[in-house]
């Protein structure tokens, strides 16, 4: 591929811009300016904040935030403390979905089964409920969104095994999609070997022959999503590096290499960054575009817009510069510099 392409304006449907409690590693207006610059207009923001967005009072100060900072369109995910467990009904109307911590990996205790059945009875949506677990979770899960007919969406599946039996659900009635994130699809533990705790992150990386595995069925996958986890490059040098890495501004170019590369289509490479984030969480599909100038490079160590300023990805081939993205026909970003001023990004959910 050559010269320039225009996609539809895409969405990166899970990052953790950090905001209220970690503007040391980023915040709204750094994670967005990421955002655009790696070709998005619209961001899907985890709850796992400080403090997490599972009330009313954090949900509208987390909106305060990002509705005078942001600068791309956001949507913001409810998360659940069992403490509280009727704010659900309060935050649904507000937030794209819920997202759910099921093992020890993030929440403090696994949520008993109890619980988990009474969240998955009462959640009124209209969002799905995102769930991060690991393999031996996703069964109960999609049991649970069965019985209680609920939409169920897993953010980056841990093992390529995991999207048979989810592929087996949706076949049997169970309204369920999935996601995977590119540093699951081009990285391994090869490559963690060499990153060390800058390539570790929850779920961690797999080995090459499961990458492989990942990638001969891409066609159960629903989303790509970047997890983007930025932590600080101290953070991750010292004593107990936390999980995660940064992925807003790899994405596109990385993803259009490996379409390049034959590994995947590029209407496909749109169904996964575009069409089905739009379907699943009830976004606009007609948002604004992306210009891209398709030069192939080798992605920098720094020079990112993220405030952690590194990247697992350093050293990889891409394709396509991003040259202009434009949100509700506003061309926001013009060549590395940013257009409009925080505060411009708009809540996609519109209570
Ligand atoms: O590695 C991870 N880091 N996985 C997650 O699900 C959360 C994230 C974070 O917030 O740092
Ligand atoms: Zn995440």
């Amino acid at each position: 591929m050559n010269g320039t392409l225009t996609l539809p304006g895409l969405i990166d449907a899970h990052v953790h811009l950090r905001e209220p409690g970690a503007t040391h590693k980023e915040d709204c207006r750094t994670g967005t300016a990421a955002a655009l610059a790696g070709g998005f207009n619209t961001i899907l923001d985890m709850p796992n904040n400080q403090p997490p967005l599972t009330n009313l009072e954090v949900l509208r100060c987390k909106q305060a935030l990002f509705s005078t900072k942001a600068l791309c369109d956001y949507g913001l995910f409810a998360g659940y403390d069992p403490r509280q467990p009727q704010a659900l009904t309060a935050l649904a109307p507000y937030v794209v979905g819920l997202k759910l911590y099921l093992d020890t990996t993030f929440a403090s205790a696994a949520l008993t089964s109890e619980a988990l059945d009474a969240v998955f009875r009462d959640w009124p949506g209209p969002g799905p409920i995102a769930i991060h677990a690991e393999s031996c979770s996703i069964p109960l899960a999609l049991e649970l969104a069965a019985r209680h007919h609920q939409r169920l969406h897993v953010c980056h599946v841990p093992q390529p095994d995991d999207l048979l039996v989810i592929d087996r659900a949706r076949q049997a009635g169970t309204q369920v999609t999935c996601e995977v994130t590119p540093h699951h699809l081009l990285l391994t533990t090869e490559d963690e070997r060499r990153l060390g705790a800058f390539g570790r992150m929850k779920p961690p990386l797999l080995a090459p022959n499961l990458v492989d595995l990942l990638w001969q069925r891409l066609a159960l996958v629903d989303i790509i999503a970047s997890d983007h986890a930025p932590h600080t490059i101290a953070e991750k040098t010292g004593p107990e590096p936390a999980p995660g890495v940064p992925g807003l501004e790899t994405t596109l170019p990385l993803m259009l290499q490996a379409v390049d590369e034959g590994r995947l289509s590029l209407d496909r490479l749109l169904e996964l960054l575009h069409h089905a984030p739009a379907r699943i969480y009830g976004l606009p599909f007609d948002s604004g575009q992306v210009e891209i100038e398709l030069t192939s490079y080798t992605l920098p160590a720094a020079g990112y817009h993220t405030r952690c300023g590194w990247t697992p990805f350093a050293g990889k081939r891409a394709l396509g510069i991003i040259r202009q993205v434009t949100l509700r026909s506003t061309v926001v970003y013009n060549d590395n510099q940013v257009l409009v001023r925080p505060g411009f990004g708009r809540n996609v959910v519109h209570n």
